[in-house]
């Protein structure tokens, strides 16, 4: 076999089989393949797609590229969730202790922020002393005991995605879905999880940006993921807008615990309400949505769930005065906030434009290992449909230093779109896909 000749093939729209496709994720994982030869089959793969065979094929031959995980050692269903990246998607902070404090066991595997999308585990960073680097014995034991761990993908997981991320990161190949659905599912079978409760966002700050291409791309990572067994949904969710209102790590941070404790914005506690209940219904933990929701609410409102953050907290080394007394974090040097040029309505709040702000003051990596600051980012004051007066702070940008100031308020600037008329509200929830 030749990589040549399956780059050719796949250029030339054909398929490629079962062990071509094994042929070239192991060639690549242990590197006898080189860099140049997949970033060319990925963009061929970008123009011409995969069929729901090869997707799958791609999804088990990363999966296999690495460890998998063995989640026996912990009672009970376990359920992870994944989403497909959005901008101030602050949902996994709240929804791990929320879900976990109803009693179903949540082993987390999160990522980290690239680009424009922020990621779980810089989040919990920004809490000090907070360690995401667990054994995979600690993972395991952290669970057994509280019920709940969140963790860095460890050293050796899927490491044909790790590496396959990084050249897609930089030859603008991401936003392609058999390589999207490979990506994360792979990331979910070696994790070990037996049901996935996926979130697929959909809008200008997601990489899907119709309810089309998302649609298609929740079909084939749920069909994957029940043909293997593993109990998959997928719910379609708006990320025209940021979700809450907070971008940024301790920003974030911050509004999770609102959340946890039922003053958190409201359209981040009905989405984890949501996800949290599918997550309870794939766990068996309740017999009907429903029940699910309603649980989750009254864990939110006896601050069960707050509760629980602070044991994952305490768990994993972080210190609690600062969950306690959330004016401790560190906070930005600058702010700055922008303002309302007319009277109206916002019927327009690009997502990316603001994800792109908070990464350019710092929030988030330009390029893989970039340092990211805790503290800065963007707070979002007015959201969709919201009736402003000219005048009215929009958004504020909390930044510490002048690079890329200038840049960083023309894209917020350019994010808000006001107009006469009263706008429609958007939906929060699209779809859920079984
Ligand atoms: N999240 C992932 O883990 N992989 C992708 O390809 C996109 C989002
Ligand atoms: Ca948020």
């Amino acid at each position: 076999m030749r990589v040549y000749d399956l780059i050719l093939n796949k250029r030339d729209n054909k398929k490629l089989n079962k062990k071509e496709i094994d042929f070239l994720i192991e060639g690549f994982t242990n590197g006898d393949i080189p860099d140049y030869q997949i970033s060319a089959l990925a963009m061929a793969i970008y123009f011409n797609g995969m069929n729901d065979r090869e997707t799958a094929d791609l999804t088990m031959a990363m999966a296999r590229s690495g460890d998998q995980i063995d989640l026996s050692l912990i009672d009970g269903v376990k359920v992870d969730k994944h989403s497909t990246g959005g901008v101030g998607d602050t949902t996994s902070l709240v929804l791990v202790p929320l879900v976990s404090a109803a009693g179903l066991p949540v082993a987390k595997m999160s990522g980290r922020g690239l680009g424009h999308t922020g990621g779980t585990i810089d989040k919990l960073e920004s809490i000090p002393g907070f360690k995401t680097d667990l054994s995979m014995n600690k993972f395991i034991e952290n669970v057994n005991q509280i019920k709940a761990a969140i963790a860095g993908q460890t050293g050796n997981l899927t490491p044909a995605d790790k590496k396959l991320y990084s050249l897609r990161d930089v030859t603008a190949t991401v936003d392609s879905i058999p390589l999207i659905a490979s990506s994360i599912m792979s990331k979910k079978i070696a994790g070990g999880a037996d049901g996935i409760v996926l979130d697929v966002k959909v809008g200008s700050g997601a990489f899907m940006k119709s309810l089309e291409s998302a649609e298609k791309l929740a079909h084939i990572m749920v069909n994957i993921g029940n043909k293997l067994g593993r109990k998959t949904i997928a719910v379609l969710t708006d990320m025209e807008q940021p979700l809450g209102n907070a971008v940024g790590n301790n920003l974030e941070v911050k509004e999770a615990i609102k959340t946890l404790k039922g003053n958190g914005p409201k359209d981040l506690e009905e989405l984890c309400l949501t996800l949290g209940a599918n997550m309870l219904l794939i766990g068996k933990r309740v017999d009907n949505y429903k029940d699910g929701y309603q649980l989750l609410k009254g864990l939110i409102k006896s601050n069960k769930a707050y509760q629980q953050f602070k044991k994952i907290v305490k768990n994993q080394g972080g210190d609690l005065n600062y969950i306690e007394d959330p004016d401790k974090f560190k906070k930005a040097e600058y702010k700055v906030s922008i303002e309302a040029k007319e009277s109206g309505y916002i019927d327009k709040l690009n997502a990316l434009e603001i994800g792109l702000a908070a990464m350019l003051v710092g929030a988030g990596r330009e390029k893989k290992g970039d340092k990211i600051l805790n503290e800065v980012g963007v707070i979002v004051n007015k959201k969709y449909g919201e009736k402003v007066k000219k005048g009215d702070k929009l958004a504020t940008l909390y930044y510490n230093s002048d690079k890329n100031l200038e840049q960083a308020l023309g894209k917020l600037n350019r994010s808000f779109t006001i107009s006469n008329n009263s706008v429609k509200k958007r939906n929060l929830v699209y779809k859920i896909i079984e």
